[in-house]
């Protein structure tokens, strides 16, 4: 084989070794070794070199020293990429703190909501869930609002056609609960609904509810009073104070609206309450024995209590949000706050 092949040779398995080579300083010394080392392949073509004619060197020179620079350029390159990773191994600092990740949380509307069901599930209330694309029946009639009932204006409601609607309350989960489930009765049912009010800091197309409805044999008002006084002392702190002022709603007869004494200042008077010393939080009453006869129960039989609260306003006071939309907004700068 002459000088020229063999010169061809070496490269190859150079460039083959390039390939296959770890980065790491023994490895690229072994390279450096095996090719420019003293006994290596391309200084061992060149003492052969030099026992060349004239003639022969003027041939080989060239390309003999192109061998010998790629392979000096090559290692060198890979020894600088040797000890630019021992360098980053070396310094790697594994007691830093890791990088935070960003994780998403509750909204403060679903944390309320959440909070007060699960003081009602200690009590013994399931949870139950209804469309919000209800239909008139469930969200009116059946609940005692006959057509055309000037109660209906309570609600204003947004229609999709004559029968169909974006329920303006929670209440119909009461009716679909009693359809399919016998006395005892006793749930609690959250969820979104929509009203086409004027949109303000007070009030939204949209909004949440808690329904709660118990239906037993004997069920008594003063049932109603000390379960929501429980509730009540849980989640507004055990000082809180209730009172009961009479309402109508067609669904419940008797009905009371309840407040609770401002838990801000403590009955005495502020902004919150506007002096009053009261904040309203949700509407009750006694099951209205109309409603028993649209779901088949017996109302000589059976007696209930149904409740409804707006877990929006809730959280507005106890978050002191004095704006209803930021709630709906997405904002995250809000949101994150809770
Ligand atoms: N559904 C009523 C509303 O949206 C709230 C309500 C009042 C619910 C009294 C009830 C109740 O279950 O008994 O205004």
């Amino acid at each position: 084989m002459n000088l020229l092949d063999r010169a061809e040779e070496v490269r190859s398995i150079l460039k083959k070794d390039l390939l296959q080579v770890k980065i790491d300083f023994q490895s690229v010394e072994d390279i450096r070794i095996k090719f420019l080392g003293k006994k290596g392949y391309i200084p061992t073509l060149f003492r052969e070199f030099a026992s060349l004619s004239v003639e022969e060197k003027r041939k080989y020179g060239k390309i003999l020293n192109l061998l010998k620079k790629e392979a000096e350029d090559s290692i060198n390159t890979l020894k600088q990429r040797s000890t630019s990773v021992a360098a980053k191994e070396e310094f790697f600092d594994f007691t830093l703190p890791g990088k935070p990740q960003k994780s998403g949380h509750l909204h403060p509307v679903t944390q309320t909501m959440n909070e007060i069901c699960s003081i009602f599930r200690e009590m013994g209330f399931g949870i139950e869930f209804g469309p919000e694309v209800e239909t008139d029946y469930y969200n009116f009639q059946a609940l005692n609002f006959p057509e055309n009932h000037p109660a209906r204006e309570m609600q204003d409601t947004f229609f999709i056609d004559d029968s169909i609607l974006l329920r303006t309350h929670t209440s119909p989960i009461q009716i679909r609960t009693m359809e399919k489930q016998k006395p005892p009765i006793r749930i609690l049912a959250p969820g979104r609904v929509y009203r086409n009010e004027a949109i303000s800091a007070r009030s939204y197309c949209t909004f949440h509810q808690i329904e709660g409805l118990y239906v037993d044999e004997n069920v008594t008002f003063c049932e109603l009073k000390g379960t929501l006084e429980i509730f009540a002392k849980r989640y507004f702190g055990k000082n809180v104070k209730l009172r009961f002022r009479p309402s109508y709603f067609p669904f419940t007869e008797p009905s009371a609206e309840v407040d609770i004494s401002c838990f801000i200042c403590g009955g005495s008077g502020c902004r919150v309450c506007k002096n009053t010393g009261w904040l309203e939080i949700l509407g009750s009453g006694m099951v209205d024995p109309n409603v028993f006869v649209s779901v088949g129960i017996d109302p000589e039989k059976y007696t209930g209590y149904a409740f409804g609260m707006g877990p929006d306003r809730i959280a507005m006071l106890k978050y002191g949000i004095d704006d209803i939309r930021l709630f709906f907004d997405g904002d995250i700068r809000f949101l994150k706050q809770f």
